[in-house]
């Protein structure tokens, strides 16, 4: 265990450090990891949150048929649960130094989930989970590979990782109950 007097030491080292290169932000020296990786990192998960925004939003408009209207409710709770992965991700971007990527050229290629329409109500709920399955597979990756390094960004991710989990949960339960369901309406 640090004795008292040594940790008050570290403390003004500490304070000493943080009072040089006030600009970097919130990284400050014994930050971990590379600030520049993270920022191209997150600058993906950006992409993607945008693309299940979209997605999202397209669903919760387009998806037909008598059964559906339980279903969009909850296709426009995702998108706006996705929009606010999108925000954190944004801001923690900005205190690591870095700039959000939200150029809408080359959205799709940076991110890891796609923007696909679907036929119908079982076809976008499908769309939605293999989306959803993709972002929790990401998130994951991600998780580790800050581990302890940035235990900030760690924690923001594994709070957005397990909303994708409900939300791959949300989709699943959806999926269940109207595949046996014949179309009434395309
Ligand atoms: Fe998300
Ligand atoms: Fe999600």
């Amino acid at each position: 265990m640090t004795a008292p007097r040594e940790f008050l030491a570290d403390v003004t080292e500490i304070r000493r450090k943080a009072r040089q290169h006030l600009s970097e932000g919130a990284v400050t020296q014994n930050y971990g990891g590379s600030a520049e990786e993270a920022v191209v990192l997150l600058n993906h998960a950006v992409a993607t949150e945008i693309v299940c925004i979209l997605r999202y939003k397209y669903h919760a408009v387009c998806a037909t048929g008598l059964a559906s209207e339980a279903v969009k409710q909850e296709f426009a709770q995702h998108a706006k649960e996705e929009e606010q992965h999108l925000d954190l991700l944004t801001e923690r971007i900005n205190q690591l130094g870095g700039k959000p990527n939200l150029d809408p050229d080359g959205i799709a290629s940076r991110a890891a989930s796609q923007y696909v329409e679907g036929e119908n109500l079982v076809d976008m709920i499908k769309e939605d989970l293999v989306a959803e399955r993709v972002a929790i597979e990401t998130y994951r990756e991600m998780v580790r590979y800050f581990g302890e390094e940035d235990p900030t960004t760690r924690v923001l991710l594994e709070r957005i990782l397990a909303q994708e989990e409900e939300h791959a949960n949300d989709m699943h339960d959806l999926l269940v109950s109207h595949e046996g369901r014949p179309m009434l309406e395309k």
